[in-house]
């Protein structure tokens, strides 16, 4: 399956070689209209993967060029919460390492989970924690891939995220950094809950992006992670988070989140 997905992907390519992949999180379009030259394949029209319709995901890939780079960008991810095995997102990821991918900018929008970080917030992610109950990695493996028990110690690249800090310091944007804890969704959560992913070790919450790090380590790729806080955590504010609020707040922080990564594969 693996290879099969690789030279789908590289037939639809043309012959473009990308070396940065970028997942895009929801309302965090705008990066897209970064890219030049672009050439788009709608996910509809590769049968290898599964179908996703989830509002504010557009189920495409994009492929060109943001400064140094050539970028396959994923406008659209493949949400647990859809019901998806997730050993596509195992296959997919190890597929872009075939494909010649070195590095993984993954963005989500998230919840918060402390009051000082507010809505409009960029988290530059540095670690995370797995509570989804679900792993990109099961299932039998024969090891060609990457390791069975991959170490997950500098998940979120040290190297990268040093670079990412510089780039938003000399940009003069705030970026805060923190813990995201994944939820399988895609209910919003309750007040306790977001209550004890605070007490476990969370900054931020969100139904995303922890299966991709996880598939992305495994197959050897490096991975930068940022979160837009789009609103606060179940409890933490007077108003019920909602996915329309989600969109809205992520088009406005997410101008910021544009900028930052533009300028990063610009300088690196
Ligand atoms: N919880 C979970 N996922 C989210 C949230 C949230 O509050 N906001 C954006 N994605």
């Amino acid at each position: 399956m693996i290879e099969k997905l690789a030279s789908s992907l590289q037939k639809h390519l043309n012959g473009f070689c990308p070396d940065t992949l970028i997942i895009l999180g929801s309302g965090l379009g705008g990066l897209a209209g970064e890219i030049e030259n672009p050439a788009i394949v709608n996910y509809a029209d590769m049968p290898e993967l599964p179908a996703t319709n989830v509002s504010g995901h557009k189920g495409r890939f994009i492929a060109g060029i943001i400064g140094r780079h050539k970028i396959l960008c994923m406008q659209g991810r493949f949400h647990l919460y859809e019901g998806h095995n997730p050993q596509i997102i195992k296959n997919l990821l190890a597929a872009f390492k075939l494909i010649g991918i070195k590095q993984l900018i993954a963005t989500n929008a998230a919840g918060s989970l402390r009051t000082d970080f507010e809505p409009g917030t960029l988290m530059l992610i540095e670690d995370h924690i797995n509570f989804s109950g679900k792993n990109p990695l099961l299932g039998m493996d024969d090891e060609k891939y990457g390791p069975r028990f991959p170490a997950m110690n500098n998940a979120y690249d040290a190297a990268l995220r040093k670079s990412f800090e510089q780039t938003a310091q000399k940009a003069g944007i705030e970026l805060k950094k923190g813990v995201y804890l994944m939820a399988l969704g895609p209910n919003f959560e309750t007040p306790a809950e977001i209550r004890a992913f605070r007490i476990l070790g969370g900054d931020a919450v969100g139904m995303s992006t922890v299966p991709e790090v996880i598939a992305a380590v495994y197959a050897g790729i490096k991975v930068l992670g940022i979160s837009v806080i789009t609103n606060f955590g179940a409890g933490l504010c007077s108003t019920p988070p909602s996915h329309e609020e989600t969109l809205a707040s992520a088009n406005v922080a997410g101008k910021n989140l544009t900028a930052l990564v533009k300028k990063f594969l610009e300088e690196n």
